[in-house]
């Protein structure tokens, strides 16, 4: 046994950096004789134990240990990843927290100099050792390359809830599988979207904030825009409002939130172990939620097959069907099981609204904490739509929205939706890549051994002065130029709605909510924003998860004269 133990750690001793190798050589003769003289009834089960436990250990000290070749990076560990997690912060206020002891490491190492911002790549660990990149080479290359860039699937990392819940779409797939993914959603989403789909809703939004506006009342934009979101992608991904702006309390409503909660538990996805005991409850809730789905789609394929063929449609006629009729459609030509749709239609759900609704929500915020951009936004507004000082006034079943011109008109407007979503990128991340042979990293030549994992941290990104400047971190929508709308990156300090072959399929879908949704609060509203001490420093503290939604913020809305 003796001779057993001293080989392993001699072996391990070999491939282990010297912190790791001298905490096994202290500690793992120790722990197989202790768990050897516990468990052993014969001599060949003690081997065999001790064995086990050695090679266990071996596992989770190489799990915990970066991977050689990516060492030279500055990096930040398991363990203090997993106390910063601990500590419950919201998504972002955890992202700066472990960005600074990364900048920390990689001044202590030499590789930026003091006080200089995060480098544009570093090592981090999210259940898995992962290359984190915030250097715009290195974001092109990973996301225009999806054949050596392959997007990591759920059950890769141990994610089986989610595997099970999202099964095999669009956003889940590589290769062959996501072009055949691709092709019928792409069908879809090869449209113009009529102002209609995100007006609708504004009318119910405005019906109740005139209410709050008559009671002086302050409002949370979070809520609304979350309610008024969720309506708007469900008009538009099948039809039929969930009617969340006027009845925030329903059984589906609260069944979506509690799943959304229990999926997206940062704690729950780094360490497993924690779901032990709601683990049948979220598969209730999955089951559950499946069942709405494939409610709505057997409800519209037999609606389909009755009414005339959706091929004959002209652009007006395209830009107001929903994204199920065109699937539907666009499947009935290739090989698409009612489990593809539901798998898709279920992207909608989760990358169609949340993201929206929060940078929505971040917009009316900026706007509120800066008075001179909104009123200026508010003026291109009532300009674009030919509207009076009468226009506030109108009973919400008529408050005015932009027209399918109107809002490409909305110049200004464009700029304050990209400058909020370089501050605030809704999705903290271009989600992780698995690299499927060995590359050289562009920005600064290091070899990445195939099956290195990487992601893309947008808020380093985004707000580094290296791409931005001394004003990195301010809110102006000025320093975007003139016909600089696109949604897609230029030059890629900007993507948060990625790019490359797998960019957001919604974007423009997005922006057109954003223009409509904007434009109506414009219209009919001024508003200042208030809030607690972190929000009125322009840096609202956010919930734990993956989205970025901020807490602490409220909004005084009151109605134009
Ligand atoms: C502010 C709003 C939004 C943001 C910030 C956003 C962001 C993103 C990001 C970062 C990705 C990952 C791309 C990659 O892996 O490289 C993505 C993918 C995707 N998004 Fe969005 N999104 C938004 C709205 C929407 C909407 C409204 C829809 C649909 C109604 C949508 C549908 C999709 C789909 C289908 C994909 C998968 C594309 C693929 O992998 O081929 N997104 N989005």
């Amino acid at each position: 046994m003796e001779t057993t133990t001293s080989q392993l750690v001699a072996t391990l001793h070999d491939r282990l950096p010297a912190g790791a190798s001298q905490f096994l050589t202290a500690s793992l003769p120790a722990a197989v004789a202790t768990t050897a003289k516990a468990i052993a009834p014969s001599r060949p089960l003690r081997i065999a134990g001790a064995l086990a436990a050695a090679v266990a250990a071996y596992r989770i000290i190489k799990a915990l240990t970066a991977p050689r070749a990516l060492r030279t990076l500055a990096r930040v560990g398991p363990l203090t990843t997993i106390r910063v997690m601990l500590r419950g912060l919201g998504f972002m206020e955890t992202v700066d927290v472990l960005n600074e002891i990364v900048r920390q490491d990689a001044e202590r190492r030499g590789l930026i100099s003091p006080g200089e911002p995060i480098p544009g790549a570093w090592l981090a660990w999210f259940g898995n050792w992962t290359v984190t990149l915030a250097n715009p080479a290195d974001v092109k290359q990973m996301v225009t390359d999806p054949a050596t860039f392959e997007k990591v699937m759920f059950d890769e990392v141990g994610l089986d809830l989610q595997h099970q819940f999202f099964g095999t779409n669009v956003v889940m797939s590589n290769g062959e599988e996501w072009k055949r993914h691709r092709k019928v959603v792409n069908s879809a989403f090869r449209r113009g979207w009529s102002t209609h789909f995100f007006g609708d809703v504004g009318r119910d939004l405005v019906a109740e904030l005139d209410k709050l506006a008559a009671r002086n009342g302050t409002m949370d934009p979070s809520d609304w825009m979350h309610r008024a979101a969720l309506d708007a992608l469900c008009v538009a991904a099948f039809g039929d409002p969930l009617h969340a702006v006027s009845n925030p309390d329903t059984k589906l409503l609260n069944l979506y939130h509690d799943l959304l909660r229990d999926i997206f538990n940062q704690v729950g996805n780094v360490l497993p172990i924690t779901r032990l005991f709601s683990r049948r409850t979220t598969q209730k809730r999955i089951q559950d939620f499946n069942e709405f789905l494939f409610q709505i789609i057997d409800k519209k394929s037999t609606e389909m097959r009755a009414t005339s063929s959706i091929d004959n449609d002209d652009d007006e006629q395209r830009a107001r069907r929903n994204l199920l009729e065109l699937m539907i459609a666009a499947a009935r030509d290739e090989t698409f099981s009612r489990e593809d749709l539901r798998a898709n239609l279920l992207v909608f759900f989760l990358a169609g609204h949340d993201t929206t609704a929060n940078a929505l929500c971040y917009a009316i915020y900026l706007l509120g904490l800066h008075p001179d951009v909104q009123a200026k936004a508010r003026a291109e507004v009532l300009k674009a739509m030919d509207l009076d000082k009468e226009a506030a006034s109108v009973p919400a079943r008529d408050a005015p929205y932009p027209t399918n011109d109107q809002q490409t008109q909305l110049h200004y407007l464009t700029k304050v939706i990209k400058e909020t979503m370089r501050l605030f990128p809704s999705i903290g991340n271009i989600p992780f890549r698995r690299v499927t042979k060995d590359v050289t990293l562009a920005s600064n030549g290091m070899t990445l051994p195939r099956g290195t994992i990487t992601v893309v941290d947008l808020i380093a990104l985004q707000r580094s002065p290296r791409w931005w400047g001394p004003t990195a971190n301010m809110f102006d929508p000025e320093r975007w130029a003139d016909g600089d709308e696109a949604m897609h990156p230029t030059d890629w300090a900007w993507a948060p709605f990625s790019g490359g072959p797998r960019i957001c399929m919604g974007s423009q879908f997005s922006l057109i909510e954003q223009r409509v949704l904007l434009a109506m609060l414009l219209a009919r509203y001024e508003w200042n924003t208030v809030g607690d001490e972190a929000a009125m420093q322009e840096m609202p503290r956010t919930v734990p998860g993956l989205l970025l939604q901020p807490i602490g913020i409220r909004v005084s809305m009151r109605r134009r004269e």
